[in-house]
């Protein structure tokens, strides 16, 4: 067991950054989360809790959430930019305000976080950023691409800040969950595209069944989930980049894959485009 923790978790109210909560909690962590609220019926267990209230579609929220949360807790180990939600449809029926809003709470409000909590993180010359992505950003489904974009947008962004914060002592990792066993494919959660071109697509109609008979039934544990997160903070060397579950696994697999044979079949042409050096044919 490692020394007692501070956690910035977004999005405590339910779901996976609920389970998170629960199991710092329960080590005798201190969490500070955000509700859209600020409150939250979590029992503090251990640990100790602090609740903050934060709607992550209010770009004006986020610099004061950040520094309360640091003055708080005094310092914070692990910031988990967990909340997030899944705009379903086709894509030609996504509007320009479903579009923003989700991206505003998907990427730019985790990015605001990250950017203001990193002053203070290189001050601690310690701390490691957590970005939960999803599988969908590694291999999109059909009726799922704008929700798809923002968490490759994550990941990609992810990818860059562990490039520039681990010279510092920094760590940063995307966690991509497949499936998991919460409200996030319910009516609860998901946002619905306005557009009524549904019945053009086949494959959007195909996926929207899928979604609807896989809610609730999703293979990952959000519990299980938790303590994957926690081992990777516990790591000494933490991956970059971590799958959740085995469908997650497999899509991933399959996606590169996929990907590598596309690459292999028209890497000549790929290769044509260089400025050809004097003595070229
Ligand atoms: N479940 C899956 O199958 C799955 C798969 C891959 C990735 N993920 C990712 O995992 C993360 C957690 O999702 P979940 O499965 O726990 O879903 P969930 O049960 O729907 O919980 C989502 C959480 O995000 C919060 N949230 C959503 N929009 C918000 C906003 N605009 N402002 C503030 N808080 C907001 C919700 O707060 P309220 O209670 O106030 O709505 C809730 O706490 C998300 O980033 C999601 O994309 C989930």
């Amino acid at each position: 067991m490692t020394a007692p923790r501070t956690w910035l978790i977004t999005g405590v109210s339910r779901g996976l950054g609920r389970a998170l909560a629960e199991a710092a909690l329960a080590r005798g962590d201190t969490v500070v989360g955000t509700t859209r609220s600020g409150t939250a019926d979590l029992a503090p267990g251990s640990g100790i809790l602090h609740i903050l209230p934060f709607e992550l579609a209010d770009a004006g929220a986020v610099a004061s959430m950040v520094a309360r949360a640091f003055s708080l807790a005094g310092h914070i180990d692990v910031l988990v930019n967990n909340a997030g939600y899944t705009l379903l449809g086709a894509l030609e029926d996504a509007s320009d305000a479903e579009v923003e809003r989700l991206f505003s709470v998907n990427v730019f409000a985790p990015l605001r976080v990250i950017r203001a909590a990193l002053p203070r993180l290189r001050a601690q010359g310690r701390g490691h950023i957590v970005n939960i992505t999803s599988v969908q950003g590694r291999d999109p489904s059909a009726g799922v691409g704008v929700y798809a974009a923002s968490k490759s947008a994550m990941d990609a962004l992810t990818q860059a800040l562990a490039l520039e914060i681990e010279p510092l002592g920094l760590r940063a990792t995307a966690v991509a969950p497949g499936g998991l066993r919460t409200e996030f494919l319910s009516d609860r959660s998901v946002d619905r595209s306005s557009g009524s071109s549904v019945a053009a697509y086949p494959s959007v109609g195909a996926a929207l069944d899928r979604f609807r008979t896989v809610s609730g039934q999703q293979a990952g544990d959000p519990h299980r989930a938790a303590a994957a997160i926690i081992a990777i903070v516990d790591a000494k060397e933490p991956p970059r980049r971590l799958l959740l579950g085995s469908d997650a696994i497999d899509r991933a697999r399959r996606s590169v894959e996929d990907a590598e044979a596309e690459r292999a079949r028209w890497e000549t042409l790929s290769r044509s485009t260089d400025v050809p050096e004097a003595g070229d044919a």
